[in-house]
Order: structure tokens, then C-alpha cells, then sequence
């Protein structure tokens, strides 16, 4: 007697990305993929499989080898999102993020001298002076005060514009451009518009420093590379673009979550306020623990490659979870609480490899000053709603909060 056939259906491997139990953390189900294989398979919204790497040394082993790349139209390369397709589909106008070697350290060399620690610090004065200039209007209006719209959106663009010496004029243009190009809520026609809109404004205000350069960042740009011949103002836009869409819904996301964390758990406020000298340690800790970029970074593998007990072949996605990496026990021992005294600097929240987050000493700069700044003049300050009212915005690549409604 023949045997009944049978019929085996391969488990299909779980949606990613997974939903989150609670607002502040990562959803479990990477907790528990994180004690298993290397990496582990699974479905993205279109419908294809990719690795999933969740520990601490998976993300940074990948994000520092170079047989992964960050090309999206590379074979096998996750799309994230809807949008990431229109990224895809439009390889000319990427920006260096989306670039590997020679290109991507070619363009990257030309920004790090701006972008450096100790230029971080210089601005650091301008910053302090914007905050208290916000906040004296702030504290002066009525309670409560809303601090996402209050400092977590105009702190990140008002550094930027200034960085770029542009007028606060457009500011509300740009605002509403980049949210378009971060949010999934739009359709890739609405991404798609936004961007060039968002180009159109960036080339006037190149060929206006072609014309009549200044002291700001784009004409230091124009003079030391476009002028000699080593950069185009075609790839001069798309790194203006760059500089101003990651630095800015990235940064108001920490920012508001920072704040949350300030305004909702006292013994991080009291120790703040005993020991400013704490603060950038807190900060640290604060990326660690909410690593706004929720859906990790995308990767594909351009030749096989072992990943301890995975063979990643050429021509596979992978996803790297910052967020799970930075929840790694085996790192971060008591991984799920805030402790401002941890030694958190080997958190992945900026990335890793040759990618790490550029503008992350800026960052550092604007996330310390926006804390000290709410702690002087908002002391105890507290949620002016329950926190189960609270908006965390699940759709934005950079997970926040629609406001933070705070009273003192
Ligand atoms: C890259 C996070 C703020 C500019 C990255 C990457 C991450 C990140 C994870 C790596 C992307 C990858 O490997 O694919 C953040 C977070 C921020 C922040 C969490 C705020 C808390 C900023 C700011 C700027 C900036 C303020 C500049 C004004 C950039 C640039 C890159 C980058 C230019 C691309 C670097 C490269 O490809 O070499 N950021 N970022 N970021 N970030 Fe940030």
C-alpha cells in the first residue's frame, strides 16, 4: 500500500515587523528570537523573507562587514516599506546612505570635518541660547505646554537651518517636506513629490551660494568641492537632502522620548538634578534604551556569508534590529530598565561600520541641551495627561510621540 503523500508546508516565518506590547518597548518577540540562531527568517509587508538579526554582536558584525551592502536596488535587498520602493526606483537622486565604498567615503570625507565632535561643541552655545529663548516664551504662556511641538520639532530644524544658513522663513516648508519623506502614512506619489519639492528648494539655495557664498556649511561646500570639480551640484542636492531628513524627525523622535522618560520616571529627574554632570551619560542611555530607528537598519549580502550558525547567502536581505541589540542582556545587563550611571556607549542606536550616524555629535549636543533646558526651567515637571492617553506614533520609520502634554 502506497504511503499517503504527504504534504509538508514550510511554517512560514513571522510578519516583521512584530507589534509592541508596550509603547516604551521593543515588541518580546525579538527578546525571544534574540536567544535563538544567529538570525532567524522573516516576512516583510510585500511578502518576501528576509533575515532578522537581533543580538547586540549579529548587528555589528554586519553593519561592519563590506560583503553587505546598502545599494537598495542590490539583489535581495529588503524594502522596509512601501516607500523604500520609490527608493529603488530612483537610484540617481540617492544619497550616500544608499551608497557603498568608493562613492559613500568619497562624499561622507567631504561632511566630516563639520560633523566632528569638537564642531558639535562649538555650536553648543547657539543651541543653549535657542532653548532659552523657546523656553522663556513657553513658560510664559499657558499650562500645559506641549513639549514635542514646543522643542522636539523646532529644536532639530532650527539647527539645521542655521547649519545651512537658510532663513527661518522656510522652516515650516521644510518641516512639512521631510515629516512627508519619514512618515508612512503617504502614498509613494505624496514621498515622491515631497522629495522634489524638497530638491527644488535645496538647488535654489546651492546656485544662491554658487552666486554669493557665505560662512554656512553648503557654501563652505560649494567652494571647497563644487568649485574644484569634485562634487556636482546634482550629488551637492541629494547630500543636503540627506543631512536634512535624518537629522531631523530622528532627532525630534529621541528628543520627545527623552522627555518622556524625563517627565514620567522621578529618579532619573532627581538624579539629573542632583548631578547635571550626569546628563550625557542619561543621553546615552536614553538612545540605548529607546532606539527611535524601531524597525532596524536594511542590508544585502553580496557574497555567502557565516554568521555564526547562519549561512547568509549572496544575494539575501538582512535586517539589522537596533533595537533588539540594544536590549542584548548578554551587553546591557538589566536590559529593560533606564540607568543613568550605565556605561551605555556601545549602544547601536546610531548604527554601526562605515554608515554610523554622522551627525550623532551633534545630536549628543542637541539632546543634552534640550534636557538641561526642560530641567532649569520646568523643574518637576510631570505628564498633564495619563500616560494610556499618550499618541506614540507606531507608523513613523522613527517611533515617537504625536505631543507630550507637561505640566510643573
Ligand atoms: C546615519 C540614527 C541624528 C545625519 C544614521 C544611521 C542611524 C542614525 C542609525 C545609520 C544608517 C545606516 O547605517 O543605514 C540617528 C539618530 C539620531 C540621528 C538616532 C538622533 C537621535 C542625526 C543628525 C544628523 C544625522 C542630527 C545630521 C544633521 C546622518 C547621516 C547619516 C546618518 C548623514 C548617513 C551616514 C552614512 O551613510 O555614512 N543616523 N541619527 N543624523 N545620520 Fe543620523
Amino acid at each position: 500500500e502506497a504511503a499517503p503523500q504527504q504534504k509538508r508546508t514550510a511554517p512560514t516565518a513571522p510578519t516583521y515587523p512584530m507589534a509592541r506590547t508596550s509603547p516604551v518597548d521593543p515588541p518580546p518577540a525579538l527578546a525571544e528570537l534574540r536567544s535563538g540562531r544567529a538570525a532567524s527568517r522573516v516576512t516583510l509587508w510585500d511578502g518576501s523573507e528576509v533575515w532578522l538579526v537581533t543580538s547586540h554582536s549579529g548587528v555589528r558584525a554586519v553593519l561592519g562587514d563590506r560583503r553587505f551592502t546598502a545599494v537598495t536596488s542590490a539583489p535581495g535587498f529588503p524594502m522596509l516599506t512601501r516607500t523604500s520602493a520609490l527608493v529603488r526606483a530612483n537610484p540617481k537622486s540617492a544619497s550616500f546612505i544608499r551608497m557603498d565604498d568608493p562613492d559613500h567615503s568619497r562624499l561622507r570625507s567631504m561632511l566630516t570635518r563639520d560633523f566632528l565632535a569638537r564642531r558639535a561643541e562649538e555650536l553648543r552655545p547657539a543651541v543653549r541660547e535657542l532653548l532659552d529663548g523657546i523656553l522663556a516664551q513657553l513658560v510664559a504662556g499657558e499650562r500645559p505646554v506641549d513639549l514635542v511641538a514646543g522643542l522636539a520639532i523646532p529644536v532639530p530644524s532650527r539647527v539645521i537651518t542655521l547649519l545651512f544658513g537658510a532663513g527661518d522663513d522656510r522652516r515650516e516648508f521644510i518641516e512639512s517636506r521631510s515629516a512627508v519623506l519619514i512618515d508612512r502614512g503617504y502614498t509613494p506619489d505624496q514621498v515622491a513629490a515631497a522629495r522634489d519639492e524638497l530638491d527644488g528648494y535645496l538647488r535654489e539655495l546651492v546656485e544662491d551660494r554658487l552666486a554669493d557664498p557665505g560662512g554656512d556649511l553648503i557654501s563652505r561646500l560649494v567652494l571647497d568641492q563644487v568649485r574644484p570639480g569634485n562634487l556636482t551640484v546634482g550629488e551637492l542636492v541629494p547630500m543636503c537632502r540627506l543631512l536634512l531628513v535624518a537629522g531631523h524627525g530622528t532627532t525630534t523622535s529621541q528628543a520627545s522620548l527623552s522627555m518622556l522618560s524625563l517627565v514620567t520616571d522621578p529618579k532619573l529627574a532627581d538624579a539629573l538634578t542632583e548631578d547635571p554632570a550626569l546628563l550625557p551619560k542619561a543621553v546615552e542611555e536614553l538612545l540605548r534604551f529607546h532606539s527611535i530607528v524601531q524597525n532596524g537598519l536594511a542590508r544585502a549580502a553580496v557574497a555567502d556569508v557565516q554568521l555564526d550558525d547562519v549561512l547568509i547567502r549572496a544575494g539575501e536581505g538582512v535586517v539589522l534590529s537596533l533595537s533588539a541589540g540594544n536590549r542584548d542582556e548578554r551587553v546591557f545587563p538589566d536590559p529593560d530598565r533606564i540607568d543613568p550611571h550605565r556605561d551605555a556607549r556601545r549602544h547601536l542606536a546610531f548604527g554601526h561600520g562605515m554608515h554610523q550616524c554622522l551627525g550623532q555629535w551633534l545630536a549628543r549636543v542637541e539632546l543634552e541641551e534640550i534636557l538641561a533646558a526642560v530641567l532649569r526651567w520646568m523643574p518637576g515637571a510631570k505628564l498633564a495627561v495619563p500616560f494610556e492617553e499618550l499618541d506614540f506614533r507606531h507608523e513613523v520609520s522613527s517611533y515617537g510621540l504625536g505631543a507630550l502634554p507637561v505640566t510643573w
